[in-house]
C-alpha cells in the first residue's frame, strides 16, 4: 500500500546507498581490477599507453561525500546513473533540451547531460533522491501527488528539482514564477498546468512549517 512514510525512507535509503569510498580501481579497456589509483594508473601507461585512463571525482551527493571512477568523457548524469546508483536524473533527450535530467549544483539548477562529471569535483550536488529523503521538502512531493502533476511520470524528476530550486530562492513565487522557473523543463505528455498549483500549494504549507 503507498505510505507517504515508506516512500520517503525509500528514498532515504536510495540516498544513502551511495558508495562512499573507493575500494577497488578498474581498467576500462582490460576489465582487470586493482587496489589503488596509483596501481591503476601505473597499469595504463605500461599496458594501454594509448589510452586515457579514468578519473576519480570527489563530490558530496545529497549530503554525504563520496568518490566515483569515471570516464573523463562522461556526463554528470551517466555518473550518477552507473556510479552512483541514481536514476532519478533521467536520460532522455541527451542534449540539454528537456530538463529531465536537472540537478542542484552548488545551489543551482543544471543539467546534468550538459555537465562533464570530470567538472563536477568538489561540487555539492542535490539530486530527486535527496529533495524526496528530506522531510522538509514532502509537501512538494505530496502536492505534485495530490495534483497528479505527471502522466507517465518520466519528466517529473527533473520538473520537481527545478521547483525546489526555486523555492530554495523564491519561497512565495507567483504562477508566472512557476512557470519561467520550469520553462527548461518539457512534458510530452503536456503535464504543464498542475506543476505551478502543485508548487504554489507546496510554498503554502513550508512556509506554514507543515
Ligand atoms: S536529458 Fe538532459 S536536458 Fe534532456
Ligand atoms: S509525464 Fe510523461 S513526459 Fe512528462
Amino acid at each position: 500500500m503507498y505510505s507517504k512514510e515508506l516512500v520517503r525512507r525509500q528514498a532515504a535509503d536510495i540516498a544513502a546507498a551511495v558508495p562512499e569510498t573507493l575500494t577497488q580501481f578498474r581498467c576500462s579497456v582490460c576489465r582487470g581490477v586493482f587496489g589503488s589509483s596509483a596501481e591503476l594508473q601505473s597499469h595504463y601507461a605500461v599496458e594501454h599507453p594509448g589510452a586515457v585512463p579514468p578519473a576519480i571525482i570527489r563530490l558530496k551527493l545529497n549530503g554525504c561525500l563520496c568518490e566515483a571512477l569515471i570516464e573523463p568523457y562522461w556526463t554528470l548524469q551517466r555518473a550518477l546513473q552507473f556510479r552512483f546508483g541514481l536514476t532519478g536524473a533521467k536520460h532522455m533527450c541527451n542534449r540539454g533540451a528537456c530538463g529531465s535530467c536537472t540537478v542542484i549544483m552548488d545551489g543551482r539548477a543544471v543539467l546534468a547531460c550538459m555537465t562533464l562529471a570530470i567538472e563536477c569535483e568538489g561540487k555539492e550536488i542535490q539530486t530527486v533522491e535527496g529533495i524526496a529523503a528530506d522531510t522538509k521538502w514532502r509537501p512538494l512531493v505530496e502536492s505534485y501527488c495530490r495534483w497528479d502533476a505527471m502522466q507517465c511520470g518520466y519528466c517529473t524528476p527533473g520538473f520537481l528539482v527545478s521547483a525546489k530550486a526555486l523555492l530554495d530562492k523564491n519561497p512565495n513565487p507567483t504562477e508566472d514564477e512557476c512557470r519561467e522557473a520550469l520553462s527548461g523543463n518539457i512534458c510530452i505528455c503536456g503535464t504543464y498546468p498542475r506543476h505551478a498549483t502543485a508548487i504554489l500549494e507546496a510554498a503554502l504549507k513550508i512556509a506554514k512549517g507543515a
